[in-house]
């Protein structure tokens, strides 16, 4: 069969109703600014990108050099097109509006440009990941009250994974579908289409070095899947933890299995690890639109009505069941199940 590109596949979605001429456009401007990140990151050491930027982010995290190129890859890359009215980064404080004088657009774009970015220094892959909102009507300037809409309300989610092979997972809510780049001719070309997550898995990925942390509920959850075939499972379960989020989630879109990030005492206060708006909705939302599921151990992520632009939370996704195990298990000790 003919090879169907990126450009191709985003004509199809218009002609089917699915996408406007402009959500096409932010989606084209953010594949391409994700090819220089992918060309940035793969200079490795040779490109003198390594290493720390030497400041900090709005998390307080220590910036790695290619976090801040990756930022200002995205900003710089969306600012012309017109296709925006604004864009939030995991890595700034505030939005960042349009410059004067350019023209905008009725979508609001989120992304954590180098997600898992302290493994680039160990050559291990890392990602781009991205929600797309729309503006309110009536607001010019939108302000971070603006971006806090559920996540049921995206319009398009995806993550660029940059691995062995430069990965681009996208959807509109019509399905989940990969595309993998030609780094020859520098296209995305469209490597699976209608992407199905296993409804059952005996593979699940978290950090083990919390377990004694963990609340009862997840203590009790893990060590049900340790204790394998002896155990109330009756099955064997293999861990794989790569510590960045887009290769961990692009696993379980490849072969299935779930995710883990859940609340534990260290992080009690800040609500979880990972953010609601880079990380938690737009993952939630391709991992739905590919038949898995997506909680925080409590509730449906897509569901939870935003607090703040860098808001933190639980994380659970991947495999239907193995999701639905989890978290019956936490609702049970909350007595929430009636
Ligand atoms: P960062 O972007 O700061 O490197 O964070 C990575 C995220 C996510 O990608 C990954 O799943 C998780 O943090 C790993 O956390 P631990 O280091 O606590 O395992």
């Amino acid at each position: 069969m003919k090879p169907v590109s990126l450009i191709q596949f985003l004509i199809e979605e218009r002609r089917a109703g699915n996408i406007n001429a402009e959500l096409s456009l932010l989606i084209e401007v953010v594949a391409r600014a994700c090819k220089r990140i992918g060309v940035a990151t793969g200079k490795g050491a040779l490109g003198g990108v390594l290493g720390e930027a030497g400041t900090g982010n709005i998390q307080g995290e220590a910036q790695k050099k290619l976090d801040v190129i990756s930022n200002e890859i995205l900003l710089e890359a969306n600012a012309w097109g017109g296709h925006l009215a604004a864009c939030a980064s995991e890595e700034m404080e505030d939005p960042q509006q349009i410059p004067d004088g350019y023209p905008k657009g009725q979508h609001l774009l989120l992304f954590d440009p180098l997600d898992g970015s302290s493994n680039i220094d160990v050559n291990i892959s890392v990602g781009t990941i991205f929600s797309v909102l729309r503006c309110p009507d009536g607001v010019t300037e939108p302000k971070a009250e603006h971006f806090l809409q559920p996540g049921t309300t995206q319009l398009a989610a995806g993550y660029v994974v940059y691995g062995p092979s430069t990965v681009l997972v996208l959807t509109f809510g019509y399905g989940t579908h990969e595309f993998t780049l030609d780094r020859e001719v520098g296209s995305f070309i469209l490597s699976r289409r209608g992407i199905r997550i296993p409804e059952a898995t005996a593979e699940f990925a978290i950090n083990m070095s919390n377990q004694r942390h963990w609340q009862a509920p997840m203590q009790r959850y893990v060590g049900e899947l340790l204790a394998g075939k002896e155990g109330p499972r009756g099955k064997d379960f293999n861990m794989r933890w790569v510590a960045s989020m887009v290769a961990d989630v692009h696993r379980i879109v490849t072969r299935g299995g779930v995710f883990y990030y859940p609340l534990d005492a260290k992080i009690e206060k800040q609500g979880g690890k990972l953010r609601l708006m880079y990380e938690a909705n737009p993952m939630a939302f391709i991992v739905e639109q590919a038949g898995g599921a997506a909680t925080t151990g409590r509730q449906r992520i897509m569901e939870l009505q935003p607090g703040g632009l860098h808001q933190r939370v639980p994380v659970f996704l991947g495999s239907k069941a193995e999701v639905e195990v989890a978290t019956h298990y936490h609702l049970e000790a909350d007595g929430a199940l009636g």
